[in-house]
């Protein structure tokens, strides 16, 4: 599903933040990124769905070389591809419906589908009594969902998450966990980058540590630790 290899990335700065990683992600995996700050944990997530390239090396994702891909083929990939960032990034105008809808009405669904989907998509994360509020209306929890909503509204393979519990209290964090424990029991690859030790070590599942741009241990229902 996944695959990097000999995979390099050096910032405009000089900052290497990835330093020779090879990985293989399969299909249907639920995978945990942890490692210090800095560690290029978000870099690593970046370049799987090319919001960063690599300076060197190959990713493939679900078979696309992203080295390969032409810039107008990108939202190619991004339809196999959902992504859930630790600020949400809703659209502040549209209602909670809206943000979700606006993922298919881009890659041009018809109505009919986009009303079924983002019916199904919300409740799923339980906010269809919440379909005609505004981001700003919300609990960070609620838009948390809304977000996750609008990741798998498409259908993709892969959901790509930053810390998506690092602006949320414990609870909150649980139950989007546990959203993303039944989008995984779907099917759905989940890649996941966490500071969150509770979770990690609570809902098991394969643990990558990434450390000065390395994957430094690579671990099946491993536990959250490292060396810092
Ligand atoms: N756009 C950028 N330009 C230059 N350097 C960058 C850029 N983004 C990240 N870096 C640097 O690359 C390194 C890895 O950063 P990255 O954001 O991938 O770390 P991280 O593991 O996600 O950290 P955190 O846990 O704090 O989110 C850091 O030294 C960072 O300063
Ligand atoms: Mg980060």
């Amino acid at each position: 599903m996944i695959v990097m290899k000999d995979v390099y990335k050096k910032y405009p700065n000089g900052v290497v933040a990835a330093n020779g990683i090879n990985v293989e992600i399969n299909r249907g995996e639920f995978v945990y990124v942890v490692g210090p700050s800095g560690a290029g944990k978000s870099t690593f997530i970046k370049m799987m769905y090319r919001e960063e390239s690599p300076t060197k090396g190959d990713i493939l994702i679900n078979g696309i070389n992203l080295a390969t891909l032409r810039n107008k083929r990108v939202p190619l990939l991004r339809r196999q591809i959902g992504v859930v960032f630790q600020d949400f990034k809703l659209l502040p105008k549209l209602n909670v419906y809206e943000n979700v809808a606006f993922a298919l009405e881009v890659i041009e669904e018809s109505p009919k589908v986009i009303r079924k989907r983002v019916n199904e998509v919300l409740a799923l994360v339980g906010l269809t009594q919440k379909a005609r509020m505004f981001p700003n209306e919300l609990s960070g929890g609620e838009q948390q969902r809304v977000s996750i909503a609008r990741s798998i509204v498409n259908v993709p393979k892969v959901v790509i998450a930053d810390e998506p519990t690092g602006n949320l209290d414990p609870d909150t964090s649980w139950e989007i966990m546990r959203i993303f424990e039944q989008i995984n029991a779907l099917g759905t690859t989940i890649v996941m980058a966490t500071h969150n030790k509770e979770i990690v070590n609570t809902m098991r599942h394969r643990v990558l540590v990434v450390d000065g741009g390395m994957i430094t241990r690579d671990e099946d229902e491993g536990v959250y630790g490292y060396e810092s």
